[in-house]
Formats: C-alpha cells, sequence, structure tokens
C-alpha cells in the first residue's frame, strides 16, 4: 500500500497567501497541514508516499526536509496543470505502479486514524473505498449514494441531493482506477473528475465500497476553514493529557517554545506560540497561533493566526479572527475598532 498526497492545485480561494504559499504548507497549530497527513500515514505503516505538486513544488520539497516525518521516503511528481483530481492520479502512475494506494486532498484535516479503513478495504477485498461524512448542506459537496453497502452513484455538488453523505477527499484504491481514468473525459469545468473515474468503475462492475468516516473532518478550502482548523487542531493539542516538544505549558492551555519571551502580557487559552517569539505588553488568545521568531509589542490578539516572523508593534486596536502571512509588519496604528487582517506574505502595514 503506497500513500498519495494531492498538493497541486492553484488555491485561489486563499489567495493572497497562496501567492508565496502552496495551500497544503499553510500553518495550522504552527504545523503545516500537510504534515498532519503524512503523519497520519506513518502511523498507519504507510511509508512511500508520493507528493503530487504543482508550480510551487520547491517549496514544498524545502520545507519537508527538516518537516517529514523520520522513516517515510517521499516522491515528489509534477502535475504540469491542475486539470483535475483524477489526473493528479494518473500523473502519479509511474511511481504508483500496480500497488493500492489511498490517496488523501492535501488540505484535508482529519481526526480519526486510516487502519480501519484499510482493513475493511482488504476485508471487503473492495476495488476501491471512498471515505463518506453526513453534512447539512449537500448541495456544496460531491455526494455519494449508498445502496446495499455499495456506493452506487456520486454526484458533484448536486441540486437534488439523493444522500447527505459527502464525499471527504480520502480515497483507497486498486490499479483497476487507472483504466476508469482512461475512458472518462474533462468535465464541463475542463477537469478529469475523480467522481467520474469512481462512476465509471461502478459502471465496469467495480465494488466500490463506502467507508463512514468516524471522526471530525475539514478542509481549508478557504481562510474561515483555517480559522476553524486551527480552533479544532488548538483545542486538541493543549489538552492537558498532551506533551508537545521544546514547548511548556505556561498556564493551562497554553503552549510556549523554551525559547520564547513572554513579560507583562496576559495569555488565555488556547494558544500556541512558536520558538525564539517576543510577546511584551500584549494580550493573546483564545485560539491564536503564533510562528516563530514573531515579535509582538502592546499588541491584543484573538482568533488568528500569524505565520513566521509577524512583527505587531503599537498596534493600538485588537486584531481578531485574521490570518497573517509570513514576514508580515503592522506598526503603530490609531486606538479603534478590532481589525480583521488577511495579510499576505512580505506585507507592511503603517496606519
Ligand atoms: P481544490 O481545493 O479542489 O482546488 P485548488 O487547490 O485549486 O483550490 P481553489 O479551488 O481555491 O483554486 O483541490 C483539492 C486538493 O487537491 C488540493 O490539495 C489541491 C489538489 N489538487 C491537485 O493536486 N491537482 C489538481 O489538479 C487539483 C484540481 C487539485
Amino acid at each position: 500500500m503506497k500513500g498519495l498526497i494531492l498538493c497541486g492545485g492553484s488555491g485561489t480561494r486563499l489567495l493572497p497567501f497562496t501567492f508565496s504559499l502552496p495551500k497544503q504548507l499553510i500553518p495550522v497549530a504552527n504545523k503545516p497541514v500537510l504534515c498532519y497527513i503524512m503523519e497520519a500515514f506513518k502511523k498507519a505503516g504507510i511509508k512511500e508516499i508520493g507528493i503530487i505538486v504543482g508550480d510551487k513544488g520547491e517549496i514544498i520539497r524545502e520545507k519537508l526536509k527538516d518537516l517529514a516525518p523520520s522513516g517515510v521516503h517521499l516522491t515528489y511528481i509534477k502535475q504540469a496543470k491542475p486539470l483535475g483530481l483524477a489526473h493528479a492520479v494518473q500523473t502519479a502512475r509511474p511511481f504508483l505502479k500496480d500497488s493500492d494506494f489511498i490517496m488523501i486532498l492535501g488540505d484535508n484535516l482529519f481526526g480519526q486514524s486510516l487502519e480501519e479503513a484499510l482493513g475493511i478495504f482488504w476485508e471487503q477485498e473492495a476495488d476501491s473505498l471512498v471515505f463518506l461524512i453526513p453534512v447539512d448542506d449537500p448541495q456544496r459537496y460531491g455526494i455519494a449514494e449508498v445502496e446495499n453497502g455499495q456506493i452506487i452513484s456520486l454526484r458533484e455538488k448536486p441540486l437534488f441531493p439523493r444522500s447527505n453523505l459527502a464525499i471527504m477527499g480520502i480515497y483507497i484504491f486498486r490499479k483497476n482506477i487507472f483504466s476508469a481514468i482512461e475512458r472518462i473525459g474533462p468535465s464541463w469545468r475542463g477537469e478529469l473528475e475523480i467522481t467520474d473515474a469512481i462512476q465509471e468503475l461502478i459502471k465496469m462492475g467495480g465494488k466500490v465500497v463506502p467507508y463512514m468516516f468516524p471522526g471530525w473532518w475539514m478542509d481549508i478550502g478557504k481562510p474561515e476553514d483555517v480559522l476553524e482548523a486551527n480552533k479544532k487542531i488548538l483545542n486538541l493539542l493543549t489538552a492537558p493529557e498532551n506533551s508537545f516538544k521544546n514547548h511548556l505549558v505556561a498556564t493551562p492551555l497554553c503552549l510556549v517554545a523554551l525559547s520564547t519571551i513572554v513579560k507583562e502580557s496576559k495569555l488565555k487559552g488556547p494558544l500556541i506560540i512558536g520558538e525564539g517569539c517576543r510577546v511584551i505588553g500584549s494580550e493573546i488568545g483564545p485560539y491564536v497561533s503564533i510562528g516563530p521568531g514573531s515579535i509582538l509589542e502592546g499588541s491584543i490578539l484573538e482568533n488568528s493566526i500569524l505565520f513566521e516572523r509577524v512583527k505587531i508593534q503599537g498596534l493600538k486596536s485588537p486584531i481578531k479572527d485574521s490570518i497573517i502571512g509570513q514576514d508580515v509588519s503592522i506598526i503603530k496604528g490609531n486606538k479603534g475598532e478590532a481589525k480583521n487582517f488577511l495579510l499576505g506574505s512580505g506585507s507592511f502595514l503603517s496606519f
């Protein structure tokens, strides 16, 4: 069993951050989303991992030199254009060869291990296993219809959904998915859709088994999703039973790196502050992640993510519900209402 993580795509809904950083490297509780997926693979014993990359592949490769879990072997696979999920699978064929594989979209976060699903896939001798989760608004998702323990149809964002079972972005396949992909054409949006390929697999007589995911799941497609994911992970990370390398629990629910200096400040967890930061005369939290090397002086921050090396000094109004890219500086600023920023990497703000 090999692993495949899809990190191509354009990430347009997460501009301006995706000008300089692929979506899958966006930090959630100070760790790129992609790293959580790799850890889940490692835990399930999957060590051969292919990573589909687009034009920001070099940035991913550089970052993972330090961050990839030990013992996994990574192969980078270039997808020339984001022509769809099924196109990405097709592009990975020389890496996947005849192996079974589990594929995960690189912007997915989930709170449950993969072992149970792998067990069901083998036990049922399925051709494919598709992870599903019930949702309240099925018109917004790819939706599967299940009958007698098998998936009988899949539809992208149906106007009249036949179920509320959303297709998450985690799939297990055998090599016969390649034959199914060869038989489909591009959709109205010009992409080779994985839902069409699975539908084709069903038509070919393939056994496509649903897996009702028992944990939580989210993707980080939009800024509000990223903030929501940050909340979720911070709640889990700062739970009293967890330990965290190089961090101490300053007060309950607050993880502060040992090399960070916090003076004359109020911390209200859950929150995390990375290595080498300086926090002085500030009020931080709840639900704040501050990346390494950041400097905060006289700042008030709530429900926000700061990437690496952010500097905020002398801003008199609180910052809320914000995502602030790396190497951003915000200095001065008059007292006023809470500010809500989405600032791409390298921005400089003074007002
Ligand atoms: P999407 O979120 O569907 O697409 P996107 O990343 O281009 O984002 P946006 O819609 O905001 O422009 O992609 C889901 C995941 O699959 C994401 O991790 C990127 C990856 N992907 C590929 O690797 N190749 C592709 O051809 C496509 C479409 C997506």
